[in-house]
């Protein structure tokens, strides 16, 4: 039978283990902490991971022999190994290429997940000219507040989530961004810096998937919706943009510049008056219902296509993605922290015009923080409508709507 093995997963790779089921493919979930799991997923989807063929525990999904031990004790054959989770994206890379199965460069995935190595490599290809310097921890940011033009932003040089990513207009905040930076103790978060370029404009990704070298099929470009400068609250599909081409060839040139070959991207880019500038490349499926906004856009299971394309199904020449509506997530989260007293009931948001689907990310009795990271949403809608604009606005409304309906007392 047909055995598809993912490393961990985000929300997004959750689908793929449907979609395996749907196909009549044998999936498999290699996982070292359940935890985790539950402090990613919105509770009510915690089900899809019960529909995995096998789960095999292991100590740490991270370690690649470990892994490849745990495959062969317990499977007769691996087909295709993936992930969704950034945080394995590396190590599946490199067991891909060690078990002779499809899979990206290990190396290109290293140069995006560092993000001073990313700048630098956009440079040297001549595929961007966004500035950066690094600093080994936050406290020697207070020693190069000299050294730095502003505003510039400052953001892990390993992260996710928008956590640490923060602007600073000048050097006298610096100070105080140092005490706030060097808190943060989180998994997967590098104490070291990049202090880049402060790109002002409109944030958009691009959604990719890469067949082979320079062979990309371009889902399309959403628009995100931000507050606080980083923090990212909803995205919308296709956003028609008059600078779409452009955008398109310079994510598909960064991908080239990185050595990206095969697989998923979600490529973040700035639009500022001189152009598209490059955030990041996240080389994976973009996470938290990204997926399923463009499946309900192209009326294609995205994920599904990722795992095709582990197994060698999919078509070099066929164009695989087209639009046939608009779709939209969107995000409620609160200006003050507190606790967490009511939330609206699933029938309460369903029945809104266009909503697809409602996910609450906390439960009443949660403690909940001022919004400055993506760890903050307290609920999620994602809404259809004829065009992107149109899904936008559904979205929007059923975000209104909900947020009369949460009641959060001041803590
Ligand atoms: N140079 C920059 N200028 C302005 N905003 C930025 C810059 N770099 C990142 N951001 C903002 O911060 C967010 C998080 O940064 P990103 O590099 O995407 O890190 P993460 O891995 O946390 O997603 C981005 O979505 C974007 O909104
Ligand atoms: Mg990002």
């Amino acid at each position: 039978m047909t055995t598809v093995v993912f490393i961990e997963t985000n929300f997004s790779g959750l689908d793929a283990i449907l979609y395996c089921k749907s196909r009549g493919y044998r999936s498999v979930l290699v996982s070292d902490s359940h935890e985790r799991f539950k402090k990613w997923f919105p509770e009510s989807c915690m089900n899809k991971l019960g529909q995995v063929d096998l789960l095999i525990q292991v100590e740490n999904s991270n370690d690649i022999d470990e892994v490849k031990t745990a495959l062969q004790e317990n499977l007769d054959r691996v087909d295709a190994v993936l992930t969704f989770a950034e945080i394995r994206t590396e190590m599946t890379a490199r067991l891909a290429r060690d078990l002779g199965l499809r899979g990206a460069a290990p190396e290109a995935i290293q140069i995006a997940q560092d993000k001073y190595r990313f700048r630098k490599v956009l440079l040297e290809q001549g595929a961007d000219d966004v500035n950066c310097m690094r600093v080994e921890t936050a406290e020697q940011l207070s020693a190069a507040k000299g050294d730095v033009s502003y505003p510039c932003f400052i953001k892990p040089v390993q992260g996710h989530s928008s956590i640490g990513a923060v602007v600073c207009n000048g050097a006298d905040d610096m100070g105080v961004l140092t005490g706030r930076l060097a808190a943060i103790d989180e998994d997967w978060i590098s104490k070291a810096f990049v202090v880049e370029d402060y790109l002002q404009g409109r944030l958009v990704s691009v959604e990719v998937l890469t067949l082979g070298q320079g062979v990309h099929q371009v889902v399309g470009i959403s628009g995100r919706d931000l507050i606080n400068d980083c923090v990212e609250v909803g995205a919308s599909f296709p956003l028609q943009h008059p600078l779409a081409e452009q955008i398109k060839n310079k994510a598909c040139a960064a991908l080239d510049a990185i050595g990206y070959h095969l697989g998923p991207s979600h490529v973040e880019m700035i639009v500022t008056e001189s152009g598209p500038h490059l955030v990041e490349i996240n080389t994976r499926v973009g996470g938290s219902g990204h997926s399923i906004m463009q499946d309900l856009a192209t009326g294609r299971s995205i994920v599904g296509d990722c795992v095709e394309l582990c197994l060698g199904n999919l078509d070099m020449g066929e164009r695989l993605y087209h639009h046939r509506q608009g779709a939209a997530w969107k995000c409620l989260v609160s200006d003050e922290g507190g606790v967490l007293e009511k939330l609206p009931q699933e029938d309460d948001i369903h029945k809104l015009p266009g909503v697809e689907h409602f996910w609450l990310h906390k439960q009443p009795g949660d403690r909940i923080e001022a919004a400055s990271s993506n760890y903050h949403w307290i609920l999620q809608v994602m809404c259809t409508g004829g065009d992107q604009v149109q899904a936008r606005e559904n979205a929007d409304e059923a975000i209104k709507k909900a947020a009369e309906l949460v009641h959060i007392r001041a803590a």
